[in-house]
């Protein structure tokens, strides 16, 4: 068996894992990812696209954002269309500030990068990964792979191993409480090699289902429709996706989406989950696997990005001050910009999609609720400043011992 030390083990290559271990390392705090994929497959993985104003600023001051300064696509507002119209909500005249799209990917690869240029340690491939003694002052992150077994000591671990990871099962039966919605839809989404039409992200409202223009760079876009939760995407060619975005995007000034070829095609599925709490004896949870949230406010990754802000000065707080209380908070802290997304993504979701079981005085009202979102400058300012994200706490409110909590810090 080989054995290893470390500060923080963590679970997980992702968005979360990899910022954290960066921004742990900018702090002088060592720690070691464990990845059960491939490096190729993390960095090929096509997921979000859309970078909060507040992720762009933390990926700056991270000192990894040179491709993305250059690469990345300034987005000053997103278009909601209803009935073949388009209604523009102006985030920068809204709010003052703006959003990026730059594919997850690209992030993630950026951050690898970075993260073995520094001499972090990376571990993919890593083999079966299980968590041991998270209540003891050394926890222990045991890595089984062809037969062999390896121990990673850790005085913390993170759990950034996304929605099907291990970590939030490593919790003791009745630790967490667990929120959870299920939409009774899912979205077809592609990506196509065909030069983009629009400069913004376009919303559709259509009574067949939602429908959304976005894309990835001048060159390729990435579009979705609203579709079955068991939706089979063999039984979509590529010339019935193509018609059915022409049929929900297409404008009444004569605007349609331009064809390419279709570089890749899958189904999400939707749905709103939170666990309360991301703490336990010394797990922290980041990231999708503690909570996902239906894409339609484009936060998933911003969600996990500000997890593992939060985490690091927490963490810096403890070594560098030995002061334990923003680690003791963590959760709590996190819980409070989560619930906000969990609410702003709910509601975008509810604002534009078709829901079969409605009424007809559900779909008068959502009818209504767009067309005021579309015509009153408060309400477009309340979807711009959700939208391009909210600003991070950076100090929480802190009632020294107000939480009672297992571990021995
Ligand atoms: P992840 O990115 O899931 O990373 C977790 C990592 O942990 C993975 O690399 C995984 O391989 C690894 N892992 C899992 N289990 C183990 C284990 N046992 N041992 C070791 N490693 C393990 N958000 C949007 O805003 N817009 C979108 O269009 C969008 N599309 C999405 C499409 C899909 C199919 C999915 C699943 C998510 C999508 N999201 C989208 C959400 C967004 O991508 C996530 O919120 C984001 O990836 C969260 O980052 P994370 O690091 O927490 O988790
Ligand atoms: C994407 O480009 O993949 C994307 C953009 C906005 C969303 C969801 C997905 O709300």
């Amino acid at each position: 068996m080989a054995r290893s030390e470390t500060q923080v083990g963590i679970v997980g290559a992702g968005p979360a894992g990899l910022m954290l271990s960066h921004l742990l390392h900018l702090n002088g705090i060592s720690s070691i990812i464990l990845e059960a994929r491939s490096r190729a497959y993390c960095e090929e993985r096509v997921r979000a696209g859309v970078l909060e104003h507040t992720s762009v600023e933390m990926l700056r001051q991270a000192g990894v954002a040179g491709r993305l300064d250059r690469e990345g696509l300034r987005h000053e507002g997103i278009e909601l269309g209803l009935r073949g119209q388009r209604h523009r909500i102006p985030f920068v005249e809204l709010t003052g500030k703006f959003v990026t799209v730059y594919g997850q990917q690209e992030v993630v690869k950026d951050l690898i990068a970075r993260r073995l240029a520094d001499g972090g340690d990376l571990r993919f491939e890593c083999g079966t990964v299980s968590l041991r003694g998270i209540e003891s002052a050394k926890p222990t992150i045991r890595i089984e792979k062809d037969g062999n077994i390896d121990e990673i000591r850790c005085d913390y671990i993170a759990g950034c191993d996304g929605f099907h990871g291990i970590s939030r099962s490593s919790f003791p039966d009745g630790a967490l409480t667990v929120y959870e919605r299920n939409y009774p839809f899912a979205w077809l989404g592609i990506l196509a090699e065909a030069p983009t039409s629009r400069e913004e992200l376009l919303y559709m409202h259509h009574e067949r289902g939602f429908s959304l223009y976005s894309m990835r760079s001048p060159r390729i876009t990435r579009l979705y429709l609203q579709c079955r939760p068991d939706e089979n995407i063999n039984e979509w060619s590529d010339d019935r996706i193509w018609s059915e975005l022409h049929t929900r995007l297409g404008c009444a000034d004569g605007w349609h989406p331009t064809e390419g070829p279709v570089l890749q095609k899958g189904v999400t599925g939707m749905r709103s989950f939170v666990v309360e709490p991301l703490q336990h004896g010394r797990l922290f949870l980041a990231g999708d696997a503690a909570h996902i949230v239906p894409p339609t406010g484009a936060k998933g990754m911003n969600l996990a990005f500000a997890d593992v802000y939060y985490l690091a000065e927490a963490l810096r707080a403890l070594y560098a001050e030995n002061d334990p209380e923003k680690l003791r908070r963590y959760s709590e802290t996190c819980l409070r910009r989560i619930w906000k997304a969990q609410r702003f993504s709910w509601w975008m979701t509810s604002l534009l999609h078709r829901f079969e079981e409605d009424s007809p005085f559900d779909r008068r009202r959502q009818l209504a609720e767009l067309e005021y979102v579309m015509s009153s400058r408060a309400a477009a300012t309340s979807l711009a400043e959700n939208y391009v994200g909210l600003p991070l706490e950076v100090s929480a409110p802190i009632e020294r011992g107000a939480v009672d909590h297992p571990a021995n810090y």
